[in-house]
């Protein structure tokens, strides 16, 4: 069975196809079959903008189709920036420019209270418009000081104790075992071949 990807970014087309090896779906992005739809996420969940993307696309399938939504939550700041993960600080900003106001903000914030999460929902409509949603998070430590030049965004200040390194330091393949989208994949392919 077919699954459109409603999303415009390769990268997580390709990770998914990887994970579905071995079940009978197969992941097309949704570009790939001429579908460009324009979708204002204005949720304020990452399972709301999850579903809004999902139906989106599911407006003009008919075929199984997912979407996923994620961000970075920090404690210390109430679980912000949370869903504004890729506008904090400005759309147009630099993620530098996004480490350097966290660090701002968490300039009297003790070392132990630095606690963070990655989380992940994805959002699945099936054919007959039934849905449902998974959310899963990775736990870590934000440094003071980015490492690491792997994976994207917030990874180079995202440390994972039980790795001692950030995420950006870990090998794609050690990241993806234990990431929020890893671990929501994961939970999603789970679900589908319930019978
Ligand atoms: P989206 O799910 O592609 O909309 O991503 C939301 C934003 O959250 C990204 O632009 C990043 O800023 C941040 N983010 C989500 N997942 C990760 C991750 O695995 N590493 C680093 N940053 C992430």
């Amino acid at each position: 069975m077919r699954i459109v990807i409603a999303t415009g970014n390769q990268d997580k087309v390709r990770e998914i196809n990887e994970i579905l090896s071995g079940t009978d779906f197969e992941a097309v992005s949704m570009k790939s079959i001429g579908i460009n739809p324009d979708i204002v996420e204005d949720a304020d969940t990452f399972e709301g903008n999850a579903l809004i993307k999902a139906k989106a696309v599911h407006a003009l399938v008919n075929d199984y189709v997912m979407a996923d939504d994620s961000g970075l939550c920090i404690d210390a700041l109430n679980g912000a920036p949370g869903v504004y993960s890729a506008r904090f600080c400005g759309e147009n900003s630099t993620y530098q420019e996004k480490f350097d106001k966290i660090f701002e903000m968490l300039k009297d914030v003790s070392n132990d209270k630095r606690t963070a999460h990655f989380v992940c929902a994805i959002a699945v409509v099936r054919p007959d418009g039934s849905s449902f949603t998974v959310k899963e998070q990775c736990d870590g430590i934000l440094q003071k000081t980015p490492m690491g030049s792997n994976g994207f965004g917030y990874d180079p200040i995202f440390y994972v104790p039980e790795f001692g390194m950030t995420t950006a330091q870990m090998e794609p393949e050690q990241k993806h075992k234990i990431s929020h989208r890893g671990k929501a994949l994961a939970s999603m392919v789970a679900k589908l071949c319930e019978k």
